[in-house]
């Protein structure tokens, strides 16, 4: 196919996604548990906006590689996890296509409906059939894909520990992998921040989505002379924070995606409890029927403590100070992942020393949670490999020669 009309297709898709948007928000909701208000003002219109953006890309690809032939890759392979469904596969299927292959993409067991919705779609867009293949089930089906000698390219987003089964599974085979896996992303306060503004950060950073997020900020390191009063503001703002209905548009918190997730994060808080940090939840009420988890945080967190190495994949917030710029990068680089960052000052000079010394693939600065399809996203270390979004994005799916 032409790359040209490539392009008109990835467009099409992108309009009815945006007609057809309060339909997804509310399945995706559904399906998930996730706020509506976050499905239909973040995860929806996300999702669209990539393929908007790459649907640019699709005739144009000679600009973003001068001088080097470029071709697909063949099939892609692509296994996502259950935190944002539509978007997860938005930002797979869209780049995938603008650069000429055809995709099979695993959908997560919990979380499957939006990626079957988009199946639909994509029948109405009138894509030719096969080019996008949705394929349901669990690790199973994601390692028969995986393995599938056909299959040219594997996209994965989800567990480190899954990242690097594929990684082994794909070693010797010619397979492009790219992995987006987890994170311990650190959020920096320092004293000389607009208080109240970064306190709405910290807000935003680890009770987004429940904090089923591979970039949220769970690790909080503020500045001594500071701490008692971002905790003190901190703790009087989780309690105008409502958990509940997915379906509501109050809701700020909604349901944890899984039994098994709860299981994880209630693990994790008596953990906390157990090494001797000091918890605090709000005492809003919950839903009788469902998987919930209140706000949380602790404070008196050791650097070495498991609640400030391991993701915990929910609303749990461990909160450490600092004193030298120096003790906290120490500190914010040392956990086995390096996927994202968050600086609050009023110093732009501060800003640009960390942003060169944090590990972390994103860093965001008096701002947390900001996505946008032309700013690649990815990690160091155990975080994974690869560039998604931007420019970057479109290395992942092509042969570069
Ligand atoms: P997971 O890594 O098992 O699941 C992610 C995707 O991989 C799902 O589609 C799943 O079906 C698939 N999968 C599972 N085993 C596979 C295998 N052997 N081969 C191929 N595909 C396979 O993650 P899970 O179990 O849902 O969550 C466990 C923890 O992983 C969470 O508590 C969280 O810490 C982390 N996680 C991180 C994510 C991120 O965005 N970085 C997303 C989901 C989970
Ligand atoms: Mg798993």
């Amino acid at each position: 196919m032409p790359a040209a009309e490539r392009g008109k297709y990835v467009y099409r898709i992108a309009r009815l996604l945006q007609e057809k948007a309060r339909e997804f928000a509310v399945i995706e909701s559904m399906d998930g548990g996730k706020p509506i208000r976050e499905s239909r003002d973040f995860d929806i219109p996300v999702a669209a906006a990539h393929f908007f953006y790459y649907a640019g890309w699709a005739d144009k690809l000679g600009y973003a590689f001068p001088n080097r032939p470029v071709a697909p890759l063949g099939v892609a392979g692509q296994i996502i996890p259950w935190n944002f469904p539509l978007l997860m596969a938005a930002w797979k299927i869209a780049p995938a296509l603008a650069c000429g292959n055809t995709v099979v993409l695993k959908p997560a067991e919990t979380t499957p409906l939006t990626a079957l919705k988009l199946a639909e779609l994509l029948q109405e867009a009138e894509l030719p059939d096969g080019v996008v293949n949705i394929v349901t089930g669990a690790g199973a089906t994601g390692a028969a894909v995986v393995n599938d000698p056909d299959i040219n390219k594997i996209a994965f987003t989800g567990s480190t520990a899954v990242g690097k089964l594929i990684q082994r599974a794909t070693a010797g085979t010619g397979k492009k992998l790219t992995l987006e896996l987890g994170g311990k992303a650190p959020n920096i306060i320092f004293a000389d921040a607009t208080i109240d503004q970064a306190v709405e950060g910290i807000v935003n950073g680890i009770w987004f989505n429940q904090g089923h997020v591979c970039c949220a900020g769970s690790r909080l390191y503020v500045e001594e002379s500071v701490h008692d009063e971002v905790v003190r503001k901190l703790k009087h703002r989780m309690k105008s924070l409502v958990v509940g209905d997915p379906l509501d548009k109050n809701t700020d918190i909604g349901a944890i995606n899984s039994r098994e997730q709860l299981g994880t994060i209630n693990k994790y808080i008596k953990i906390g409890i157990n090494e001797g940090s000091e918890l605090y939840q709000s005492s809003c009420e919950l839903p009788s029927k469902g998987f919930w988890c209140r706000p949380t945080l602790f404070t008196n967190v050791a650097q070495s403590a498991r609640i400030a190495q391991e993701e915990i994949f929910g609303p749990v917030l461990a909160i450490q100070t600092f004193r030298t710029m120096d003790e906290v990068i120490q500190k914010a680089n040392n956990t086995p992942y390096g996927l994202s960052a968050g600086v609050w000052t009023d110093k732009g000079s501060k800003i640009f020393n960390l942003t060169t010394k944090l590990r972390a693939g994103v860093v965001w600065a008096n701002t947390f949670n900001k996505f946008d399809p032309t700013s690649p996203f990815g990690g160091y270390k155990e975080s994974g490999y690869g560039r998604e979004g931007g420019v970057h994005g479109l290395g992942a799916y092509l042969k570069l020669n």
